[in-house]
């Protein structure tokens, strides 16, 4: 069984989790991700590197930056200064403490670490993902205590001396914090920000948006929104530098309660596909929207009849419906039953692994839904309607080859 996507980025034989340090540069789209360059468990993190010059097709690179005795190398980003590339990345030491460090790349591919490295050190062990960004005429840095469920704001002109500028928290929850991303969308022609986080919960892991608005310090949002509402979605980063207009995502394909179980070898980690961000409005309130990219909707241009094993599907419908993915016995069902999504992958393929995976998933749709595009390769499907994604792992024995149809379901199916 060779679960290995087609048109999804995995690391060739080892273990990959967070996109890092995601940075477009001479044209080519970098990814930098979270990896153990000696194994398919989580662990020795370091930073792999890949590169496309269509967000399609990876080339692998050396790993960018190793972890390095006492210090693992954990999830951040990337941005130009001076016409070098510095990668902002948590050092994460064997004693616990985890602070923010430097690596400085003329060309993009090899770093040298920052002698005055950490640059920020909070003395706490909970310190991380620094994410940077052109502010004006400075720089910004949001990370996250992550215990405190609290983001961090800082703010540097020369990348090494930081400032905390300002704080967010907000109503009492559950689990941790990771992972936060704060970006400028525009709705309507007014500028709204963006705020990311992923939250990591024993439970389930999610990752939640909220629009609102950024002055530099202070970040002011309104209630939190799942950005995915799928089970194997976490961690993602959006892209610096990306073409005018643009806002490209890229999330780990995975659910960190079961990640390190699933049933892939050597390699094990799988990225989302490439999707490009807007702003909709939905009953009143600014939400983000995801498309694949447009380079993932150009490559899967081919019309055809049978169901290949990496196919865009363009699934339309006017009251309930059904289409079912299926290879042999394994049959992945998506469904609309009184409006709402259900995604069933309960009889998907390999399931035991762990006992969270087999489960059903039933997802309002937004009013007015009549169709959705589905992205569906050797080991995921990702579902996009207007404000509703979700992405899910399946783990078929062979690729699934047949698609059903039932109720009032159309589908037209691309291939590569
Ligand atoms: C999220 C995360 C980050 C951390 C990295 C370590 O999946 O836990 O918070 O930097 O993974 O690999």
């Amino acid at each position: 069984m060779d679960f290995r996507p087609l048109a999804h980025f995995t690391a060739q034989d080892t273990w990959l989790n967070d996109p890092n340090g995601l940075i477009v540069r001479d044209g080519r789209w970098h990814l930098f991700f979270q990896n153990n360059p000696h194994g398919p468990d989580w662990g020795n993190m370091s930073w792999g590197h890949a590169t496309s010059p269509d967000l399609l097709t990876w080339t692998r690179h050396p790993v960018a930056i190793a972890h390095e005795g006492p210090e693992a190398i954990f999830s951040g980003s990337a941005v130009e200064q001076d016409g070098r590339v510095a990668a902002v990345y948590t050092s994460a030491y064997a004693d616990g403490r985890q602070a923010q460090s430097l690596a400085w790349s003329e060309d993009g591919f090899t770093f040298v670490k920052d002698p005055a490295n950490p640059v920020l050190d909070r003395g706490s062990t909970g310190f991380r993902d620094p994410k940077v960004f052109r502010y004006g005429d400075s720089w910004r840095m949001v990370s996250v205590e992550a215990d405190e469920r609290t983001l961090l704001v800082h703010a540097s002109t020369d990348l090494r001396s930081w400032t905390e500028v300002g704080r967010f928290r907000d109503e009492p929850g559950t689990g941790i914090w990771e992972c936060p991303d704060l970006f400028p969308l525009r709705l309507d022609g007014e500028e709204l920000w963006v705020l990311v986080l992923s939250v990591q919960d024993a439970d389930g892991s999610r990752v939640v948006h909220r629009v609102g608005s950024f002055d530099g310090s202070v970040f002011t949002g309104g209630p939190p929104r799942l950005l995915d509402a799928g089970q194997d979605f976490y961690a993602p980063a959006t892209w610096t530098g990306a073409p005018a207009g643009r806002r490209v995502l890229l999330g780990w394909m995975a659910q960190p309660t079961y990640a390190g179980a699933t049933p892939t070898s050597p390699w094990r980690g799988a990225m989302t596909a490439p999707r490009d961000l807007s702003l909709a409005r939905v009953d009143g309130s600014p939400v983000v929207v995801q498309k694949f990219s447009p380079e993932v909707t150009a490559a899967f241009s081919r019309e055809v009849a049978d169901l290949p094993p990496a196919a865009l599907v363009r699934c339309g419908f006017d009251g309930d419906a059904s289409w079912e993915f299926r290879a042999g016995p394994d049959v992945l069902r998506l469904a609309v039953e009184d409006g709402s999504l259900v995604v069933d992958r309960r009889a998907s393929g390999l399931v035991d692994f762990h006992p969270q995976f087999a489960r059903v998933d039933r997802l309002p749709l937004p009013a007015g839904t009549t169709g959705f595009s589905v992205l569906l390769d050797r080991c995921s499907v990702e579902v996009l309607a207007g404000p509703l994604a979700v992405t899910q792992l399946v783990f078929p024995r062979e690729p699934f080859d047949e698609l059903r149809t039932g109720g009032s379901a159309s589908a037209r199916v691309f291939a590569r």
